[in-house]
């Protein structure tokens, strides 16, 4: 994955694709360049790092010109190194390109290449595409346009690519496969993205480019055409963000911006959708196929990382509320099984970028076996819902730090409101506990905004952590997925281990890493489990761990037995991870920002994983 950005028009093209890549800097961070025509000649920068080196390391240059591409990487061919960074030329240095994603047959179209005497300056992947369009548009004769037909017609992969013509700055030539573009459309002017985070300052009206479509970008307007060479006419959509949701307000960090932001974002999941006093609850997006869920014989729930576990949490919704059998998949190990995806099964995708490979490949493999795929989606436009039959938005806003938090609560809201649905149209809950939920559920966001009162409380309890090298994560029922959520934050951000584990599946293992060092953090609201917990929380002082546990408000029991406590408000069972993630977001948020990390932007990591 990795954030690409170009632009043609009367601006500084540089400095749009600049900010546009500190934009896109949650996709990729390995390496940063830009490519600007002017003069006849292709201007390239290329910086190993982050793109505030990538400025500092351009700023005497001369960087007039109205057309440029640019590029935010995370390398998948090739170590990040300035040679590796895009763009890259062809051969002739005639074209630039930039790609987001994977080309499977790249070495043997490299070694075609390397055999008609073309020389390669990088290990990337993406160069061979450039030197291939470069030959075929030799051969043929042709224009750039027609040269990037033929040659994606060939190539095998994942691509989102914009190629510059040193020899036409009023042009640039974008196509998509299974990487996301998106063309914003001003006056006179373009600009190209991976997002439209880039864009929304510029204009509102944006075109989503799709799979095998080819964009032929110039002032005079814009040609779209397919790869059999058929032209179309863009839609043009008008996009709905503000510049705020996309910009830190104060805060150090994104991650902590989008914690502060839950309480907001889980009444936004609910909006114009729940009113408990009416007894009124219903989601649009969900409304064409929801006797197919109502009738499901079971459930697949398709995800990765964050998304996984508010998948985990669906689980329990769903075979409590509406008794129907659920299977929670890592997309990437459903993929590459022969899955068995019978008549009355139904798919639940889950996504925060909408734009994870597996997830969508795990999706594309359950359509072609006849599922109906309902999507669960923060980002609007993104692939994930255009390749699903009907789903429901989570409406999160955009999420930027690397670390999920917004999206994860704002998911499981949907989805507990789809099960909520369900089961109430379905009869397997008893009209009372439908609107105890109801009015439950609208409570939240007001919980929410309670427990980010344990900030400063969580702020203190990292700072006697911070050094730990290892953590444990426990729970049981509802609260298990919040360990291993709990678990992930910390590993992802703070580069300590952590493992989450269900609290009674501790004594067949992970009991024996417990003395004085190990801190154990134990979800021990009081739930039906309550008492189990408790056991649990003694055989960790047994043997000398130390307990930092999340308890309900009021409890005096576990205070005594715990060495930290986190009091959070109470709510039913079921909504409780709502509540009980938050003080783990918080908890891992201080120990990584604490310990000097790199909170936004951890190491190795990429905020959408668009490839394998
Ligand atoms: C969460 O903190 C992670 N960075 C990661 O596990 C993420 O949840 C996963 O890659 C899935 O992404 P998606 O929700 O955008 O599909
Ligand atoms: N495969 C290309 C590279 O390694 C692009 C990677 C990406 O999309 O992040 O440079």
């Amino acid at each position: 994955m990795c954030g690409i950005v170009a632009y043609l028009g009367d601006r500084n093209a540089f400095e749009v694709i600049i900010k546009g890549l500190k934009r896109l800097e949650y996709r990729g961070y390995d390496s940063s360049g830009i490519a600007l025509s002017a003069d006849n000649q292709l201007k390239l920068y290329k910086k190993t790092g982050k793109v505030s080196e990538l400025e500092s390391f351009t700023n005497s240059e001369d960087l007039n010109g109205g057309t440029g591409i640019g590029h935010t990487r995370w390398a998948t061919h090739g170590e990040p190194t300035d040679n590796n960074a895009h763009p890259h030329l062809s051969f002739d240095g005639t074209l630039g390109i930039i790609h987001n994603g994977i080309i499977e047959n790249y070495a043997s179209l490299k070694q075609e290449l390397l055999n008609k005497g073309y020389e390669f300056k990088s290990d990337t992947d993406s160069e061979v595409v450039i030197h291939f369009i470069e030959d075929i548009r030799k051969n043929n004769n042709c224009k750039l346009d027609e040269a990037v037909r033929l040659a994606l017609s060939k190539v095998i992969g994942a691509y989102a690519i914009v190629i510059i013509d040193r020899n036409d700055p009023s042009r640039l030539i974008a196509a998509r496969k299974g990487s996301p573009l998106v063309i914003g459309v001003g006056k006179g002017e373009y600009f190209l993205a991976s997002d439209a985070t880039p864009i929304i300052e510029y204009t509102n009206e944006v075109v989503y480019l799709n799979d095998f479509e080819i964009a032929i970008v110039c002032r005079e307007g814009l040609t779209l055409k397919n790869m059999e060479d058929v032209e179309s006419s863009p839609y043009i959509q008008k996009i709905d963000m503000e510049l705020d949701a996309i910009e830190k307000g104060g805060f150090k960090h994104f991650m902590l911006k989008e914690i502060f932001e839950q309480p907001k974002s889980i009444g936004d999941a609910m909006r114009g959708r729940l009113n408990a006093a009416e007894g009124q609850l219903a989601l649009g997006g969900i409304r064409d196929y929801l006797n197919r869920l109502i009738s499901a014989d079971r459930i697949i729930v398709l995800a990765c990382g964050t998304s996984w576990h508010a998948g985990l949490v669906a689980e329990y919704f769903f075979e409590e509320w509406c008794r129907i059998p659920v299977e929670v998949e890592y997309a990437s190990e459903f993929r590459y099984r022969n899955p068995i995806i019978k008549e009355g099964d139904v798919i639940i995708a889950i996504s925060q970028s909408g734009e994870t490979a597996d997830t969508l490949a795990a999706i594309e493999l359950a359509k072609s076996k006849g599922a109906i795929i309902f999507g669960v989606v923060n980002a609007v436009g993104s692939s994930i819902p255009r390749a699903t039959h009907v789903g429901a938005y989570i409406h999160a806003g955009p999420e930027i730090g690397v670390a999920s938090t917004k999206a994860f609560t704002s998911q499981v809201t949907v989805l507990s409101m789809i099960a909520m649905i369900v089961s109430y149209k379905k009869g397997t809950i008893s009209e009372t506990s439908y609107h105890e939920l109801l009015v439950e559920l609208e409570t939240i966001p007001e919980k929410v905004q309670i427990a980010l009162g344990l900030d400063q409380r969580s702020q203190s309890i990292a700072r006697s952590f911070m050094n730990a090298t290892n953590f444990l994560y426990l729970g049981r029922g509802y609260n298990f997925p919040v360990a291993l959520e709990g678990a992930l934050k910390l590993k992802e951000i703070s580069y300590i281990h952590a493992e989450g584990y269900p609290a009674a599946e501790m004594k067949h293992g992970p009991i024996a890493l417990i003395d004085e060092e190990m801190p154990v953090v134990v979800i021990a609201t009081n739930d039906s489990s309550y008492e189990k917990i408790i056991s649990n929380i003694q055989e960790v002082k047994a043997r000398k761990g130390k307990v930092i546990a999340i308890v309900t408000e009021g409890d005096e029991v576990i205070p005594r037995l715990a060495d930290y406590v986190l009091e959070v408000p109470k709510t039913h069972e079921a909504l409780m991870p709502l509540v009980s993630v938050i003080p783990l977001q918080l908890l891992s948020y201080y120990i990584a920002d604490l310990r000097g990390c790199n909170v936004d932007q951890p190491r190795n990591l990429a905020k959408s994983v668009t490839v394998e």
